[in-house]
């Protein structure tokens, strides 16, 4: 699949690099070509500069926002929460059919621990829904950290749970293939993109549970 990531942080660069390992054409997207490979130092999160990730992933392509998504089959959302629908704009006519999965949480960091930025009521997923109408969102993955998102296992054997929600039933097929090339088992459709707020608002249990736990290899699972 012709598949654009939107984000050079650590969630961008790990699906771009777990969806070229799966056999997929990925390209990654940045505000700004030139100015992300220039940067020199390490990110907010020691990440090493974008530029040393990229020649260690030669078979990922990188792109403007505007350029990244021009005939992309799957866009995945994986910017900066707060930031994500001006990001989106950016990349315009590229989201039109295309399957949009939104991993974004919207997180407040001026307060120091993070806070939700978006309202009770709402949700990032269905913001970026009802302002790319021609895009099917499907929110999923937000619930855990970066490397758990590709590798399940990692984490009780893999027997925990992810969400899907969107309001396109085919879409929410496709990515639910797509997760279980990563290992998935334990895929639970939530329903319509309403119910993207449901798993954005777990956000605050999961940032309790690394302090609790002091790690961020943590899973939610739904038993029944
Ligand atoms: N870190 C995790 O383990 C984790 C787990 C679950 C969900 N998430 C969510 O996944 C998303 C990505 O997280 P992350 O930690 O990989 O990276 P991040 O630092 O939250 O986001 C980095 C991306 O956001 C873009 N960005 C930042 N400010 C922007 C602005 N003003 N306008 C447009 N784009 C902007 C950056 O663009 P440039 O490339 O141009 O710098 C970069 O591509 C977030 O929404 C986060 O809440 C993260």
């Amino acid at each position: 699949m012709r598949i654009t990531v939107l984000g050079t942080g650590t969630v961008g660069r790990t699906l771009a690099a777990a969806l070229a390992e799966r056999g997929h054409d990925v390209t990654v997207g940045t505000r700004d070509v030139s100015t992300t490979m220039a940067r020199s130092e390490p990110d907010a999160w020691g990440n090493p500069p974008f530029a040393a990730w990229s020649a260690d992933h030669p078979d990922v392509a990188i792109a403007a926002f505007a350029d990244a998504a021009a005939d992309a089959e799957l866009v995945v959302n994986a910017t900066a929460g707060t930031s994500s629908l001006a990001a989106l704009e950016a990349v315009g006519d590229g989201l039109a059919g295309a399957i949009l999965v939104d991993v974004a949480n919207a997180l407040d960091f001026s307060g120091g621990a993070p806070a939700l930025a978006v309202s009770d009521e709402g949700s990032l997923g269905q913001q970026i829904q009802a302002r790319f109408p021609e895009a099917r969102v499907v929110k999923t993955l937000n619930t855990m950290n970066a490397s758990v998102m590709v590798d399940p296992a990692g984490v009780g054997g893999g027997d925990h749970t992810v969400f899907v929600s969107g309001d396109d039933p085919q879409a929410k097929e496709v990515v639910t293939e797509l997760l279980a090339t990563f290992g998935w088992t334990d895929i639970l459709d939530l329903g319509g993109i309403g119910t993207a707020g449901a798993v954005e608002r777990l956000l605050p249990l999961w940032i309790a549970l690394l302090g609790t736990l002091g790690t961020p290899a943590i899973g939610f699972k739904v038993v029944r």
